[in-house]
């Protein structure tokens, strides 16, 4: 029995410069549930997430070797289309970054971008996606609102709003809860969960506790290598490589 893999890496290597920042990673990712990176600062995670949809490209001297396959197709084959990619593969950052515009606005971004839906159907979407971010309800009255007037936890629920409004298939998720209070944390880690039923989510984070609490798979990374990868349970409790054991126990990073 396989499990339908959303996002395959074939010895993905990325450079910038003359600078080998990944060696050559392998891994599946599975279209549901939540997958984690964690691994000491500069390790990498960062770097193949955003290989993931191609954030990349802008990096001045930013190379990638081998291959990596989005539902089958190469996304860094010469026919991909990276603003195509970019709808289907979503990102959220550690700071939240909302367009200095209305909350409705905000939202409705993507989609006036991507689609033509009437008003009315806009609306639908912008509702849709706010529900979907467990933001609705704080917001609904108010969607006028300049953006920058939300707390930053709610911010941050909007960028992932924003994200979901065009419906993708995965979202990316780099240390989206690092600069948030705890409140507002275990607010966007029940999100990171509830979105992992329906969507692929990748989230990096520094945070171990974090992984244990919403990824069903973590993948640990050392100085640019994917040192061990498997269900986040048994990288915690019995890691098959010692420098998985002295990380997750804590002994260094
Ligand atoms: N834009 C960049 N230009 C040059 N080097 C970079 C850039 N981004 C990251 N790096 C380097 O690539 C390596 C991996 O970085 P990163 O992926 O950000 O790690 P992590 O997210 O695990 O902290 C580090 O050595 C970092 O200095
Ligand atoms: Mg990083």
């Amino acid at each position: 029995m396989s499990e339908e893999v959303r996002f395959r890496l074939q010895q993905v290597s990325c450079f910038y410069g003359g600078t080998r920042a990944l060696h050559e990673v392998t891994m599946d990712i599975p279209a549901r549930g939540v997958t984690a990176f964690i691994g000491p600062s500069g390790c990498g995670k960062s770097t193949l997430l955003r290989s993931l949809n191609r954030m990349n490209d802008v990096v001045p001297g930013f190379a990638l070797t081998g291959r990596v396959l989005l539902d089958g197709q190469d996304i860094y084959s010469s026919r991909a289309d990276p603003v195509a990619l970019r709808r289907r593969v979503g990102m959220v950052f550690q700071r939240s970054n909302p367009f200095p515009s209305s909350i409705f606005d905000n939202v409705a971004y993507g989609p006036r971008l991507h689609e033509r839906l009437s008003p009315a159907q806009l609306a639908l979407r912008v509702e849709e996606a706010l529900r979907a971010a467990a933001l609705w309800d704080e917001v609904k009255d108010r969607l006028n609102l300049q953006a920058s007037m939300l707390s930053g936890g709610q911010q941050q629920r909007l960028c992932i709003a924003r994200a979901l409004a065009v419906r993708p298939e995965a979202l990316l998720f780099d240390e989206p809860a690092s600069a948030l209070d705890p409140l507002s944390t275990a607010r966007v880690e029940e999100l990171v969960l509830e979105l992992g039923r329906s969507l692929t989510v990748v989230i990096v984070t520094h945070n171990l506790q974090q992984a244990t609490r919403v990824a069903d798979r973590t993948a640990f990374f050392l100085l640019g290598r994917l040192v061990e990868y498997g269900p986040t349970v048994e990288l915690f409790t019995t890691p098959k490589d010692s420098q998985t054991e002295a990380y997750v126990s804590g002994r260094f990073g």
